[in-house]
């Protein structure tokens, strides 16, 4: 499905270097920031953007049910072979629409919703648009995290400096509470060196 997904920009492309470089990345080191608000107990959790699976794997590792959504049909390709696990259900679709997601779930709510490194793709319509969606994914009492890229765009990617208090906003009209902001410096050093910060964001 990726070649008309907007936000995909850049990732079809790079797939190849992606897988490389996304495979070792480290679930502790990348969320030690929101990692209290992982679930301890088997849990139910949607990763939208999912990319090589990194994420989605280290949450079935731990114990957890994971819907990994990916809208890029070569990083989807490569997480599913990357990464056998009976707990893990790849999905082929995309923000801000979530189309699959949302026909697939109507009985079915998560206690954790990841959107990591993905929000920044989406325009301020997409943004509104998606918003209500994602909020809508949710169990009473379930768990939005996000990450907000800030920086300078990768070449050939399509990106905006979102900011928090705008998200802050779309969240609470969703009936989402904040529960953590904070900024961190990137934890890949190449993006570190070039200034890439992140805003971690935890609505319950
Ligand atoms: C920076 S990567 C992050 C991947 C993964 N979440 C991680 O943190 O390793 C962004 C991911 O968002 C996906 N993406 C881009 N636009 C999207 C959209 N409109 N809907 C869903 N996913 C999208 C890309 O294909 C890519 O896999």
């Amino acid at each position: 499905m990726s070649a008309n997904v907007s936000g995909t920009e850049g990732y079809v492309e790079q797939a190849a270097a992606l897988i490389e470089r996304w495979r070792t990345l480290s679930f502790g080191d990348r969320h030690r920031p929101i990692l209290d608000w992982i679930p301890q107990a088997p849990s139910r959790i949607v990763d939208i953007g999912a990319g090589v699976g990194t994420d989605a794997a280290a949450l079935a590792a731990m114990g957890h049910t994971v819907l990994a959504v990916e809208p890029v049909d070569a990083l989807r390709n490569a997480a599913r072979e990357l990464h056998a696990s009976t707990r893990i259900e790849w999905l082929d679709d995309s923000l801000p629409d979530l189309a699959v997601v949302l026909a697939k779930s109507k009985r079915i709510t998560f206690d954790v919703v990841m959107l990591t490194a993905v929000w920044m793709h989406l325009d301020a319509r997409q943004r509104e648009r998606a918003m209500p969606r994602v909020a809508s994914l949710l169990r009473d009492g379930g768990v939005l995290i996000m990450s907000l890229r800030h920086g300078p765009v990768p070449a050939g990617r399509r990106m905006f400096d979102v900011t928090p208090d705008e998200t802050i906003r779309l969240a609470s009209e969703q009936g989402l509470r904040l529960v953590r902001e904070l900024r961190t410096p990137s934890v890949q050093k190449a993006n570190r060196d070039s200034g890439v910060t992140w805003t971690r964001l935890v609505f319950r």
